[in-house]
């Protein structure tokens, strides 16, 4: 069991499978970003070796992330591998729809459980503005496809960006009156590389709420305020829907925290918005032994920061969001 010194069991990894992308959002990266070559990516038989040793240390919540995680090649054989290791309860993956339409029953195969998809707007301009270059029809097409293949319950994840989405936010949590999809909307967080624009853009989820309310009237919060995951959730009247809000910026979650994350180049980063963390794969490709590993792991964890600090302004500037992957 992986727990740290402040008393929480950490037993959800999310692991980013690359670092590119084929969009280049506005709120995660510069538009001339560079990738890493693949060569320091995580392989294929790295990553499944990371997830046993994950799982005989009592996780069992996995989420694929990225970058991208679908321009990953062999994607659904790596799926399948990960889904047929002991102890993996759940596996979900986070992505941005585009190769959707294709990957979604292929994937569902494979064993993947659900998909968050990002889409911010519903206007094509000004999803193509947000995503510098998206085609809205493929990502609709791919939230459609991940529908039709059972990858459920659907979740979108919204980042609000003043003055480029900020209007739409009553139009995304219109889709929840026709579609049993969970809507998220999510503060904007600074990372490197865009730092500065995702501070002076950000939009409070209070903001984001009143708004919503001013369109659709006001929404009803469920399960007493209790977190689902890391999102507080409401239902508009005569929703199928439901509403999330993702306030890292004003509600900070982290006494529930249950997480760690595996960078796609093997480091084990114990906190999203905080520097730290632990190189796995080069001990691994040293020839350090399992029980080496499983003990950087273990003091990893148990060492895991209790939080951020971004409310001080304090950022954590060694990573863009696109190298951690949510
Ligand atoms: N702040 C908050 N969320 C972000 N995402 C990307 N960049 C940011 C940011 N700066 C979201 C994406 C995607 C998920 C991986 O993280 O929209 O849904
Ligand atoms: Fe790519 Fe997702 Fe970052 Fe957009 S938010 S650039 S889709 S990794």
């Amino acid at each position: 069991m992986a727990n740290d010194r402040f008393g929480r069991f950490i037993h959800y990894l999310r692991i980013s499978l690359t670092d590119h992308c084929n969009l280049r959002c506005v709120y995660c990266m510069p538009e001339d970003m560079t990738f890493r070559p693949r060569a320091e990516l995580m392989q294929d038989d790295e990553i499944l070796l990371f997830t046993r040793l994950f799982s005989d240390l009592g996780f069992d919540k996995f989420r694929l992330t990225g970058g991208e995680p679908t321009v990953r090649a062999g994607i659904v054989n790596l799926i399948s591998g990960i889904t047929a290791t002991a102890g993996v309860k759940s596996l979900s993956m986070t992505t941005n729809g585009v190769l959707l339409e294709r990957l979604a029953q292929p994937l569902k195969q494979a064993g993947l459980q659900r998909v968050n998809i990002s889409l911010d707007t519903l206007d094509p301009q000004r999803f193509e503005r947000l995503t510098r270059w998206g085609k809205l029809e493929q990502v609709m097409a791919g939230i459609h496809a991940a529908e039709a293949a059972g990858l459920a319950p659907i979740k979108i994840n919204v980042v609000v960006v003043r003055g480029y989405n900020d209007q739409d936010v009553g139009e995304m949590a219109r889709l929840t009156y026709q579609h049993n999809w969970q809507v998220r909307f999510i503060e904007m967080m600074p990372f490197a590389g865009q730092t500065n624009f995702q501070k002076q853009q950000v939009v409070s989820d209070a903001e984001i709420l009143e708004r919503i309310a001013k369109d659709l009237g006001e929404p009803a919060i469920l399960n007493h305020g209790v977190l689902d995951g890391e999102a507080r959730i409401y239902r508009l009247p005569g929703a199928v829907g439901n509403l999330g809000f993702i306030s890292s910026v004003t509600h900070p979650f982290c006494a529930a925290c249950t997480r760690a994350r595996l960078t796609s180049d093997g480091k084990l980063r114990l906190c999203l918005l905080k520097e730290k963390e632990v190189d796995l794969l080069t001990p691994l490709r040293a020839g350090s032994s399992l029980e080496e590993l499983r003990q950087l792991i273990l003091d990893g964890i148990w060492n895991k920061p209790w939080g951020h600090d971004l409310a001080k302004g304090d950022v954590a500037l060694n990573r863009t969001m696109s190298e951690i992957g949510g």
